[in-house]
């Protein structure tokens, strides 16, 4: 069979942007941001996300297009040498660990999904989501099923393919969950007290900027913009030559930016307006998030309407982590693709039921004083997709010469030197040794 394709160029851009965004930016940002300091994390995280993310997106983008091939094979073709696919398998392995904590959190949204249309959530006071959420979170078989259904609505769409499945929803879903924020937003801001939250949120206070703030900002870049794992080489390898693949990077930045951006400015103004506490860890949104649409005219109807937009947010990018597993899964004969996305799916289910557990049963096992999903979070966050990337930057200008690249770069777009030797020396100089300093610093060796 050959190669599976997008339809269209937009096709590519949205699912790609539709991995892109998702809990990252959405959940795990406004905490991260919120434990980290505010306006310093974000503001580091602005320039990882431009100097480090934005050239690795271009780089796997090439590696994926020029190889059409699933992530273990793509490296083993351009090194001509089988040791170099595993890039490929840290990153088939990162994704599986992923999926496993990552579905913990779809189904969250989809269990308050159900709170909210049930009417468990009219009434409650600003302070009181938080407790209620807290208190769904720990009850183990309701959080499992909804973990499980999580993974179910993962694999009936990936188990159609890439075109029919991902394309399609991604092309209408998206641009409604950019309508959504925007609306929030409006409301957040203008709140009273608003501004105190604005002013956390954008204004860098250096004194919070400690070495695991950078790590955490670091690896923040590239899990929102879905590196390391070769995610987007996967994606791009169903590219015609005919893409415009840095016309594709700036499209998928910007909107990605974008939805980090709002989220802050929805997320910010509300927990200083309720007084609530920035630091709240993984709940915080979901504390936050409804007591700002309780202010809201058919506040309670909108609120259902973003979890929508949010489980089906976080949907696109679990397609992405499984679709990576599937295509490696599969490279040898694909019309096995719909068992191999039900063995992965089950399995991934299995490994991350102690995650699920760890607010609630298990919530005091601890390994490196960590709950088992804060210990994958942290793993797969800050040690492997950064080593990912690192791996990946490397990679490429070691084993594509220059005017391969530059051929690469230019199909489906113009010949332009200047862009053409900024993104090769940030990749090939300025991405690794950032990275490494990066580890070196919070191991406390420089
Ligand atoms: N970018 C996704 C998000 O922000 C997470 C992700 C990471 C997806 C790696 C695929 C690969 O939610």
């Amino acid at each position: 069979m050959s190669q599976e394709q997008w339809n269209s160029k937009l096709g590519f851009i949205f699912a790609a942007a539709g991995s892109a965004i998702g809990l990252g930016a959405i959940w795990k940002f406004p905490y991260v941001a919120g434990t980290g300091g505010g306006g310093a994390f974000f503001l580091v995280f602005l320039l990882f996300t431009l100097l480090l993310g934005a050239p690795l997106l271009l780089g796997e983008f090439v590696i994926g297009r020029r190889t059409q091939s699933d992530a273990i094979t793509a490296y083993q073709k351009i090194a001509l040498n089988s040791y170099w696919g595993w890039i490929g398998k840290l990153g088939v392995i990162t994704c599986f660990i992923l999926l496993s904590f990552y579905s913990v959190v779809g189904g969250w949204i989809i269990l308050y999904l159900f709170e909210a249309i049930r009417g468990g959530l009219n009434g409650l006071s600003q302070d009181q989501f938080g407790p209620l959420f807290g208190e769904m979170i720990s009850e183990p078989i309701t959080t499992l099923f909804a973990q499980f259904l999580f993974i179910l609505l993962t694999i009936l769409v990936v188990a159609k393919g890439v075109q029919k499945g991902i394309e399609r929803a991604s092309k209408i879903m998206m641009p409604a969950l950019f309508i959504l924020f925007l609306l929030l937003v409006i409301r957040s801001v203008s709140l009273e007290g608003a501004s105190e939250g604005i002013k956390f949120f954008l204004y860098p206070d250096f004194s919070k900027l400690t070495s695991e703030v950078i790590l955490l900002a670091l690896g923040q870049a590239f899990f929102t913009l879905s590196l390391g794992v070769s995610a987007m080489v996967t994606y791009a390898s169903y590219l015609p030559k005919t893409q415009n693949l840095p016309k594709s990077m700036f499209s998928i930045i910007l909107m990605n930016l974008l939805i980090v951006l709002l989220a802050g400015l929805a997320i910010f103004p509300g927990v200083f307006s309720f007084g609530l506490e920035p630091d709240a860890g993984p709940v915080l949104i979901f504390a936050v998030l409804p007591a700002v649409f309780s202010q809201m005219q058919f506040g309670l109807l909108f609120f259902i309407a973003f979890l929508l937009l949010f489980l089906f947010a976080a949907l696109t990018s679990a397609f992405s982590m499984i679709e990576i597993i599937v295509a490696a899964m599969t490279r040898k004969d694909r019309s096995k693709r719909k068992k191999a996305t039900w063995i992965a799916g089950l399995s991934i289910f299995v490994v991350g039921i102690p995650s699920c557990l760890s607010y609630g049963l298990m919530s005091d096992v601890l390994v490196f004083n960590l709950t088992i999903f804060d210990l994958f979070d942290f793993a797969v966050s800050n040690v492997f997709i950064p080593l990912g990337a690192l791996l990946i930057s490397i990679f490429i200008p070691l084993k594509l010469s220059k005017s391969e690249l530059m051929e690469e770069i230019s199909l489906g777009s113009k010949k332009r030197k200047v862009f053409f030797l900024v993104w090769y020396y940030l990749l090939k100089y300025f991405t690794p040794l950032a990275i490494v300093l990066v580890f070196l610093d919070v191991l406390g060796l420089i």
